[in-house]
């Protein structure tokens, strides 16, 4: 490989450890984001003709533009064979925060409902601990997000509504949710985490992404990349 950034060595380094496995797959998630774009750059010749679900607006542009399809969530129960994303931090047991480019809603569905699971990042996104480098994102209810934000703050936490991205107002996503960046801190236990905020009507899904990858593509400076394999505890029952 020639001089690249690390998110392009994740992407790049993604695509050659798992060059069969992308070719057998049929049905293919894909996430969104800066290095999901170097992904679909280098593997859009792979892609095309393979059903491919998009996890986000921006992603299926991106897909469309280098000339493959995104088919719409299939109707008759079928698996996603492969889902690949990239995330916002990662800690060594392989949890990530996900979310940062307001799209975590549509990836968790497509991470959860599928066979593979395969993240890519550089390695500037490895943590000790996940809450280290930003807010939390979450998904809420735009009517609920007054009670919510009193909820979170009666728990101790700042939470903000996510604007910007050139339009007044809330960030709304893909999916009619409302970005909320929860300001954490370093999360001491996740898990419980992920419990307590899912507890609160309103909350329709959060960026904590725990027990979710089957393998991270770390990429380091001058084209390496590193290929860490984790035991998946999130998906679906009928996989
Ligand atoms: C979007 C995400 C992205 O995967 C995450 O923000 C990483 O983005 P990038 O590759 O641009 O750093 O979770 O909701």
């Amino acid at each position: 490989m020639d001089n690249c950034s690390p998110k392009e060595a994740a992407a790049r380094g993604a695509l050659e450890t798992f060059k069969d496995l992308i070719s057998r797959s049929l049905v293919a998630g894909v996430g969104t984001g800066t290095t999901v774009k170097e992904f679909i750059s280098v593997a859009s010749e792979l892609l095309r003709g393979k059903r491919v679900l998009s996890s986000s607006l921006s992603t299926s542009l991106e897909l469309s533009s280098r000339g493959v399809d995104v088919v719409s969530y299939p109707a008759e129960r079928r698996t996603v064979d492969l889902y690949i994303d990239g995330a916002d931090e990662v800690t060594a047991d392989g949890h990530m925060i996900k979310g940062r480019g307001g799209a975590l809603l549509g990836e968790k569905i497509l991470a959860y409902f599928s066979r593979v699971n395969i993240f890519i990042v550089g390695e500037d996104k490895l943590v000790g601990r996940l809450g280290s480098k930003g807010p939390l994102p979450i998904e809420v209810v735009p009517e609920a997000y007054p009670l919510v934000s009193e909820e979170l703050s009666s728990l101790g936490f700042k939470a903000v509504a996510r604007e910007g991205s050139g339009k007044v107002g809330p960030l709304i996503s893909d999916l009619r949710g409302m970005i909320v960046d929860v300001y954490t801190g370093p999360i001491e236990r996740p898990e419980d985490l992920e419990a307590t905020l899912k507890r609160i009507p309103g909350v329709v899904e959060t960026g904590l992404f725990l027990g979710m990858a089957d393998y991270i593509v770390v990429g380091k400076e001058g084209c390496n990349y590193e290929v860490l394999r984790f035991t998946r505890k999130t998906k679906a029952h009928f996989m």
